[in-house]
């Protein structure tokens, strides 16, 4: 918007010569004009450039109200089309929910380079260092992905975007992370999770025609069940966090959206996903930082010192499993908002299959940092966490060609080299 600004000024200046010289310039009429424009014009850019310093307060509800004002016009239009443009014959066009996130954006970026048609969507909250999210964002602005700034509760912004491109896919990824969080921000759970899942489904199922939609759920959903491996057929009625039960929400959302408006449908179940570019608050990330640092880091245990575990995934494996799902998705069935035939509803675990003791994650970070860790071993507090997580993989197997190949030594090892490079040499600090 600041670029659309200026170059509106711009404009202005040029035309300026050929009209204004056969008045007179010296009348003051002409002046008082030409003065009064200016000062308009500064007025103008002073407000269209506030929404991009972000608000000192930093509440989801002024960054949502200061958003509304950074999107629509010709040039914002212009560059929402080209970035969504398909350039492979039998390309999609997706939009890509929680853009800047971290699957947001591999995602994003192996989309493009396929040749299907971009269109990412970030609000860019400050759960974790938004500057990881805005590096993410040039990043992908590299490849030709733009990212619309702003929040999936703007249901006017949707659709807006669904009227400029009519695109075939939505890959959401838009949500509130983390399991703790959730006693410190409980509403913005249900604000992402939920009603910004239901805002997204209602302007989809609106649409003409209706997008196939692909969405993060998560392996929190299992929560406290005991049968291993998670297998996509089980109850899962025992979340164990907020968040898992928000999610566990969308899949019943997900389910009705499906059943009445004939939306297509699926659900992924990522497994504790890691790699380059990842979340900050997430255990191998923050290790890492520390481990360097030489703080302590707390290892959890779970009752009679047994082993917390986890089915780390690599983020490239879940890329593939996000592109195979896409392609896998049949056409949803309704339009101008009416079911006309039954529509596909489907829920995969997207998981390595290998649960690994977080002490062994620790052993290879140390080993890949060249630093010894200092260890505290903590009870698994009982506030979210979950003692192991596994996925029986077999359905994504079977349908999505899913085939995770990489194990958690190589794939750390790429993270680590990723971490140093990005913040090491002093350039910046993991906040
Ligand atoms: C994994 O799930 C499939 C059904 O999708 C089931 O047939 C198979 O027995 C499960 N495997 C294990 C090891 O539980």
């Amino acid at each position: 918007m600041k670029e659309n600004v200026q170059s509106t000024l711009g404009k202005f200046k040029m035309e300026k010569s050929p009209y204004m010289h056969r008045l007179r310039w010296h009348s003051p009429i002409v002046k008082l004009t030409f003065w009064s424009f200016v000062f308009l014009g500064l007025i103008l850019v002073f407000f269209f450039r506030s929404p991009s310093t972000s608000s000192p307060l930093g509440s989801d509800v002024s960054r949502r109200s200061l958003s509304t004002n950074s999107w629509g016009g010709p040039a914002w239009e212009k560059r929402v089309r080209s970035s969504a443009k398909v350039r492979s014959r039998n390309g999609i066009s997706v939009l890509v929910t929680g853009a800047a996130g971290f699957v947001g954006t591999h995602v994003s970026a192996a989309l493009k380079r396929r040749g299907d048609g971009v269109l990412g969507l970030d609000n860019f909250n400050d759960y974790y260092d938004p500057t990881l999210k805005r590096a993410r964002q040039a990043l992908l602005e590299r490849s030709g992905v733009y990212i619309v700034e702003g929040d999936i509760n703007d249901k006017a912004l949707l659709e807006k975007l669904f009227e400029v491109v009519a695109f075939t896919h939505v890959m959401h990824l838009a949500a509130q992370a983390g399991v703790r969080y959730a006693m410190v921000n409980p509403g913005s759970y249900i604000h992402s999770n939920i009603a910004g899942f239901v805002s997204l489904l209602e302007v989809c199922k609106s649409a003409n025609p209706q997008p196939a939609i692909v969405w993060a759920s998560s392996s929190s959903v299992y929560g406290l069940n005991t049968k291993v491996p998670f297998s996509e057929k089980d109850r899962t009625d025992q979340p164990a966090s907020l968040y898992a039960a928000t999610k566990k929400a969308g899949e019943e959302i997900a389910h009705t959206y499906n059943h009445i408006y004939g939306l297509s449908l699926t659900g992924l179940r990522f497994f504790t996903v890691y790699g380059p570019w990842g979340r900050p608050d997430m255990a191998y990330f923050f290790f890492t930082k520390d481990i360097l640092k030489g703080k302590s880091i707390q290892i959890f245990e779970a009752a009679n010192h047994g082993t917390v575990a986890r089915d780390f995934t690599y983020i490239d494996d879940i890329v593939k499993g996000c592109l195979a799902s896409l392609d896998t998705a049949e056409k949803s069935t309704g339009s101008g908002g009416k079911k006309k035939g039954p529509a596909q509803l489907r829920v995969f675990n997207l998981g390595n299959t290998s649960p690994v003791p977080v002490t062994n994650l620790v052993n290879i970070l140390e080993r890949l940092l060249k630093v010894k860790a200092k260890k505290s071993i903590m009870k698994l507090p009982r506030n979210g966490d979950v003692q192991f997580t596994h996925a029986n993989i077999s359905s994504a197997r079977r349908e999505l060609g899913y085939k995770p190949s990489t194990d958690l030594q190589t794939g750390l090892k790429k993270f680590v080299k990723w971490y140093l490079s990005y913040y090491g040499e002093g350039k910046k600090s993991a906040k």
